[in-house]
């Protein structure tokens, strides 16, 4: 496995590859992240992993200076998942100088986490876009986990015609159903035994749902005000079309649920896919 630090290492090293499949993260793996490399041998016969914590993604006053950079750990890990090539640039290489042309995300970008956490999807769409140009994959592979960012990647693919094939992997959870998320690790241990209750309210979402119930916010209304009982603090649980991420139609059988919600510092999201009929 080659681990390449700048732009012209990797285009040098990637030139000659018939059939690449992408990988994108930010490091701090778990076995969530070698699922996905591990999709992307279906996908292509080159598979580069990208570890670079992107800063414009992040808020000001978010877990940019606290998110763990851990490239020896991380190296390991993804050597072990037969990956070929890992692209770990510093951020002088990323953005050699500040970076003025911004991505505009699509509409699917501004709801939910569009509201909560303002400029994160334009500053993804503009990383995203960058490592697409830099490593000139067939295929990206990108968690359910972060559903919204799935569709908002899919619909920046298909209006700047990348020519690349986006692929959804399934949420890989821990024995308890908490999502594998690289913020797991900044949970207390109070707060790590509470946090798969944010699983449990969306199943019980879904089932209700998949019962036959149409009281969509009945239920994310119960949901919420659970969460917020035991302590959490709720940005938000909502049913939406599958498609759009807009509020479901009468004839809508594609749904999912979706919720954001804090313990103490600690911002945790998961989702549902839910199939009516
Ligand atoms: O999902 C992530 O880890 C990040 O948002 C991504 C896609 C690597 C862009 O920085």
């Amino acid at each position: 496995m080659d681990v390449i630090h700048t732009v012209a290492d990797l285009r040098k090293r990637l030139k000659r590859e018939p059939s690449i499949a992408l990988v994108p993260t930010m490091g701090n793996l778990h076995p969530g992240h070698i699922a996905l490399v591990a999709l992307a041998h279906e996908h292509g016969k080159c598979v580069v992993a990208t570890i670079f914590v992107n800063r414009l993604q992040f808020e000001p006053g978010g877990d940019f200076d606290r998110y763990p950079r851990t490239l020896a750990r991380d190296a390991q890990m993804l050597e072990g998942a037969g990956c070929h090539v890992v692209f770990a640039p510093d951020e002088k290489e990323m953005y050699p100088e500040p970076q003025r042309v911004h991505v505009t995300p699509p509409a699917v970008a501004e709801k939910l986490e569009g509201d909560f956490r303002p400029g994160h999807f334009q500053g993804v769409c503009t990383v995203v876009s960058k490592l697409f140009n830099v490593t000139t994959p067939h295929a990206a592979i990108f968690g359910k986990k972060d559903y919204q960012q799935l569709r908002v990647i899919r619909a920046l693919e298909r209006q700047l015609e990348f020519g690349i094939e986006i692929v959804g992997a399934e949420t890989v959870r821990e024995p308890d159903g908490l999502a594998m998320s690289s913020r797991n690790g900044y949970l207390s241990a109070e707060d790590r035994a509470k946090a798969p209750q944010l699983n449990r309210e969306l199943v019980k979402v879904k089932a209700a749902i998949e019962a036959g119930s149409h009281r969509l916010h009945r239920h994310e209304e119960m949901a919420a005000a659970d969460l917020a009982m035991a302590g959490w603090r709720v940005d938000y649980v909502a049913v939406r079309s599958q498609a759009t991420l807009g509020a479901p139609g009468a004839h809508d059988k594609e749904l999912v649920v979706l919720g954001a919600a804090w313990l103490g510092k600690t911002r945790l999201i998961d989702n549902l896919e839910i199939k009516i009929g």
